[in-house]
């Protein structure tokens, strides 16, 4: 096997540089347009694109389709907020660990990723008005003895590392515990029970609940415990993104108002909208 010696890899890299320059140089334009040649029209203001990072492995919330597009729950209700409020925006897929960097380095302006809004988040990063309202639920394999969130106490569980699954299992075993096994997706830690490599995975009810549905072979059941707080789900800006931050409160109130958040969320979840905390009723029940 041929190896690259670091030398050889810097010899090389030099020359490409060299090239890169010099080929830079020839392609210079000239400061004026030669006579006869048309001028680029004037292109109006470009508009400005906020660009959306998303984990995209939380179906369905956010996931990608055969064609690697980007779509969603959280995909269609940022895009018709954005279109309300006038703004244009586009996702870029943003792995969850470094989600919250990638926006206060300004690598992202939005983040939307059924982000649960806590006191902790909230110190490096401000929210939109809540969009949805979430709890935690346990996955456990069909014929598990399994039956309340306590009997995991000394069991191995799959978590989304750095997500408030995480957190709820963090707390019951103690952080210190060798028990609770953090993948990048979650995914892949219910994959992980599928081999038996974990007794249960603790995740956002509507991913575990889409999972469970979708992939009967695994044959899983779902557990609700009453210990699971409420979670409301928000989009994120830059701390002190004000501006930002109020033309998508305006958007997320403009689709609330027209009917358009209840059509999305009707569309992923069959149901209406719960009349719960921010989530509220539409004003008219949906006729058939
Ligand atoms: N709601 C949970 C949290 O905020 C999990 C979110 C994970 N989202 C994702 N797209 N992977 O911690």
């Amino acid at each position: 096997m041929p190896t690259i010696t670091t030398r050889h890899f810097l010899k090389t890299s030099s020359v490409l540089l060299a090239g890169l320059v010099l080929s830079a140089c020839g392609k210079q334009e000239p400061a004026t347009p030669a006579a006869g040649a048309t001028a680029a029209p004037p292109v109006a203001a470009a508009a400005r694109v906020y660009v959306v990072g998303t984990d995209a492995a939380y179906a369905p919330f956010e996931s990608q389709n055969e064609k690697g597009e980007i779509v969603g729950f959280d995909i269609d209700v940022v895009k018709a907020a954005a279109q309300k409020a006038g703004i244009e925006v586009k996702f870029l897929n943003t792995p969850w660990e470094g989600i919250f960097n990638s926006v206060a380095q300004g690598d992202r302006d939005l983040l939307v990723s059924a982000i649960t809004i806590t006191p902790e988040r909230q110190q490096t990063l401000d929210f939109s008005t809540p969009y949805f309202d979430a709890q935690q639920l346990i996955a456990v394999k069909s014929d598990s003895k399994i039956a309340k969130f306590d009997d995991l106490k000394k069991l191995k569980v799959g978590v989304q590392n750095g997500t408030t699954g995480d957190e709820v299992i963090t707390k019951l075993q103690g952080k210190d515990s060798v028990n609770v096994k953090r993948f990048e997706s979650t995914p892949l830690a219910l994959k992980e029970m599928e081999s038996g490599g974990v007794d249960a995975v603790v995740a956002d009810n509507g991913v575990v609940v889409h999972y469970v549905n979708n992939n009967p072979d695994s044959k899983f059941k779902t557990l609700a415990d009453s210990s699971f707080a409420s979670e409301q789900y928000g989009i994120a800006v830059k701390k002190g993104n004000a501006e930002l931050l109020e033309k998508i409160n305006k958007g997320l109130a403009g689709i609330r108002e027209d009917g358009t958040y209840t059509k999305i969320y009707t569309q992923y979840f069959g149901a209406t909208p719960a009349a719960t905390g921010t989530t509220p009723a539409p004003a008219v029940a949906a006729s058939k």
